[in-house]
């Protein structure tokens, strides 16, 4: 009612509504390459298309008489009380969007109460955010790394700086083939960048120092642009900027990093170990075979997000939308499921819903917010999106997340 009131008096709203006009207005407002890297998918994009095409071939099937006029949207969802069914997806390099980032994006998920997966590869330390979430609920999302022991400082940080699950992303254990990005270039141009987990962890800092000097190691080239993100990555170490530029600290720390934040041999093993690590819930992110995620529920895993990761890694695979029934019967309710990919509209988290999902997470939404009004605007694409999916939930009958099951939708024709 509020945004409606606003309209009418001519206040106007610093993010547009309509998701195509908020992603242009994004594209106007970003670098070609920073566009390029947030909105982009894997390959020939046929999965980012199908993520968002697939959620047509379901069609809410409304009921009319009901009363509405009392909703409530909140949420029990792996130990948190929440406000409505919607979680912030872990996103990486924000810095791209703003320079606020991720504490930008911490103050407007706690002013909603909506939990944020702190990203591992965030643009700020995890402690950062955690302090500018206050007492909001918010997960941590783990890379898991080569190595061993900083996988466990990690998850050692994030319980102290109070995430009360571990959500560990299997889907990238090598970046997919982003062609926008490579054509753009992007790898020098994300050099130094959403490494602030790692630059702020003492097992990376004192791997770092364990390096052996590269003599045959290229210097720099210094140039304007280069030099901002030189002054960042020189900051972003423990000690002066200009002894971290004569130790040449901070190149070593991006090589390391480059070499060690994903770890291709992931398997059921780590997860096994993470148990031993962690008293926290473990959520497994990526997860879209229905045989894989019995095996998680047999694994003793507390939750899964069905995710393909916005369409970034394996192109042509399965859209969430559609996996997710197939899962929902295999899991049968044991552990809840959270979809992400494609969401973009009430009716998207109804459809998610009716087919088996406890709740739904956004991810390039609310970057483009983050790009057009810093914390307002990730705070403006939450507030359209709870409001649109209360209005639609009411006027397809319901009043609770609950009311939603499979007997709201139909095929599309
Ligand atoms: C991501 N995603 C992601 N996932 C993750 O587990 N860790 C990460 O650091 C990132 N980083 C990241 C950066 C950018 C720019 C994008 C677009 C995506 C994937 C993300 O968590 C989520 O799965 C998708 O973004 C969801 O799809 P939509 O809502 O973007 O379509």
């Amino acid at each position: 009612r509020s945004i409606y009131l606003a309209g009418v008096s001519g206040e106007r709203p610093r993010v547009p509504f309509h998701i195509t006009s908020l992603e242009q207005e994004a594209e106007k407002r970003l670098s070609a390459q920073a566009y390029a890297y947030i909105a982009g998918g894997a390959g020939a994009g046929q999965t980012v298309a199908a993520n968002r095409a697939d959620f047509n071939r379901w069609r809410i099937l409304p009921r009319m008489l009901n009363d509405v006029s009392e909703v409530d949207l909140s949420t029990r969802l792996i130990g948190l009380d929440l406000p409505a069914p919607l979680l912030l997806a872990p996103l990486g390099v924000m810095e791209l969007a703003h320079p606020q980032s991720d504490l930008a994006i911490g103050r407007a998920a706690a002013k909603h109460g909506v939990p944020l997966i702190i990203s591992n590869q965030a643009s700020r330390p995890m402690e950062e955010v955690a302090k500018a979430m206050g007492d909001a609920p918010r997960w941590f999302q783990l890379y898991w790394s080569r190595e061993e022991e900083l996988v466990k400082s990690f998850v050692s940080r994030a319980e102290n700086c109070g995430c009360s699950a571990i959500v560990v992303t299997l889907d990238t254990k090598m970046l997919g083939w982003r062609v926008n990005d490579l054509d753009l270039a992007y790898l020098p141009f994300l050099r130094g960048k959403g490494i602030a987990q790692y630059t702020s962890d003492p097992v990376f800092q004192r791997l770092v120092d364990e390096m052996p000097e590269d003599p045959q190691a290229p210097k720099p080239r210094i140039n304007l642009k280069s030099l901002a993100t030189l002054w960042q990555m020189l900051n972003a170490h423990p000690g002066s900027p200009l002894d971290n530029l004569r130790s040449g600290r901070a190149q070593k720390a991006v090589k390391l990093f480059t070499g060690i934040y994903t770890n291709p041999t992931l398997n059921w093993e780590h997860i096994a170990r993470l148990r031993s690590y962690t008293r926290l819930p473990i959520i497994l992110k990526g997860i879209l075979h229905p045989e894989e995620a019995v095996r998680a529920v047999d694994e003793g895993v507390d939750g899964l997000i069905v995710s393909n990761h916005g369409g970034r890694q394996v192109d042509g695979a399965v859209s969430t939308i559609s996996a997710l029934p197939a899962i929902s019967s295999a899991v049968k309710g044991r552990i809840p499921l959270i979809l992400d990919s494609g969401v973009r509209s009430g009716a998207d988290m109804i459809k998610a819903m009716a087919l088996g999902a406890s709740a739904v997470a956004i991810g390039r939404p609310y970057a483009y917010g983050l790009a057009l009004a810093g914390e307002d605007g990730v705070s403006e694409v939450i507030r359209g999106l709870l409001s649109d999916f209360e209005l639609n939930l009411r006027l397809a009958g319901g009043t609770r997340p609950s009311d939603i099951d499979a007997s709201w939708l139909v095929r599309a024709p």
